[in-house]
């Protein structure tokens, strides 16, 4: 059996972070770089990732560079930066996202392309044009690794004012599930991740207000919001050698919100 450290070490291995800017990309990013690998971050501000990667470079080496996940010339003009600074990617996180909330009466058109562009085709269309790159080093021994960011309105049917978002995740983890079962046999291993409440941009109009956040973390089952440490686990978990015999799993990282555990159903009638 291997050592703690070798379970979950990182050195040597490369790996993308789209959205590494901000948010849950940023703190994946800082915990990629602490466990010893080289990080790319990328999203469509390119200054919030150099930003980042200069303020992260303490610990190890990163880069910022831009990257629209939206449409396939953003795609591809990403692919061709990566491609010029290595010739293989170990680990890619689809982690950019886009939401919109309205309410179901005045939810428009426009709501369900923007968000799915971002939430599923981008993340398919860079796995896809990433292939080589991933594909270069995984080995039966040691797959490389394709994380993508789901949620739990992906996995619960709760419409919380953001029908596309909710459906473009429960379509982004049948993506997961689909691309796990293909890309097994190349020694890819395809999981997701699917937080519950997180702060962050997406979600500072609730979780940025105190008497909200408090609110929300007491419906929560474990009676918290999630914290980075949550983040940092579950990823190191999936792609390092602790988690190279995982694939196809949507992994609920939510206070337990998606089994949504109350300690009574009937009996509370009575
Ligand atoms: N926070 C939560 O509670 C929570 C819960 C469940 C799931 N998630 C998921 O976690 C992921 C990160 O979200 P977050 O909470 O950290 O929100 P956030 O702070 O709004 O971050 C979203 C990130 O995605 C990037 N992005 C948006 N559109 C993009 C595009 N077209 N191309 C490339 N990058 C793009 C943004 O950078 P630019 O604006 O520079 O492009 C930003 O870095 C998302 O997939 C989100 O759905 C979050």
């Amino acid at each position: 059996m291997q050592t703690q450290q070798e379970l979950f070490t990182l050195t040597g291995k490369i790996a993308v972070v789209t959205g590494g800017g901000r948010g849950l990309g940023r703190i994946a990013a800082e915990a990629l770089l602490r466990a010893g690998a080289r990080v790319l971050v990328a999203s469509r501000k390119k200054a919030d990732c150099v930003a980042t990667a200069d303020a992260l470079a303490g610990l190890g080496d990163i880069e910022g560079l831009e990257g629209d996940v939206s449409t396939q010339a953003g795609v591809s003009a990403l692919v061709a930066q990566i491609r010029q600074r290595t010739p293989v990617v170990d680990i890619l996180l689809n982690n950019a996202g886009a939401t919109w909330g309205a309410s179901l009466e005045s939810f428009p058109w426009d709501a369900w392309s923007k968000v799915m562009s971002v939430n599923v085709t981008g993340a398919f269309t860079l796995t896809r044009d990433l292939l080589p790159e991933l594909s270069a080093r995984a080995s039966l021994a040691d797959p490389s690794r394709v994380i993508n960011v789901g949620s739990i309105l992906g996995t619960a049917p709760i419409p919380d004012d953001s029908y596309s978002y909710g459906a473009s995740k429960a379509a982004l983890h049948h993506v997961t599930r689909v691309l796990a079962g293909e890309l097994a046999p190349r020694h890819i291993t395809v999981n997701a991740i699917a937080p519950g409440p997180f702060e962050s941009k997406m979600t500072a109009f609730a979780l940025g207000k105190t008497d909200v956040k408090d609110s929300i973390a007491a419906s929560i089952p474990l009676k918290r919001i999630g914290e980075p440490d949550d983040i940092a686990g579950a990823l190191l978990f999936l792609a390092s050698r602790a988690g190279r015999y995982v694939t196809g799993s949507i992994m609920p990282l939510d206070g337990g919100l998606s089994i949504d555990a109350r300690s009574k159903l009937l009996t509370t009638h009575l």
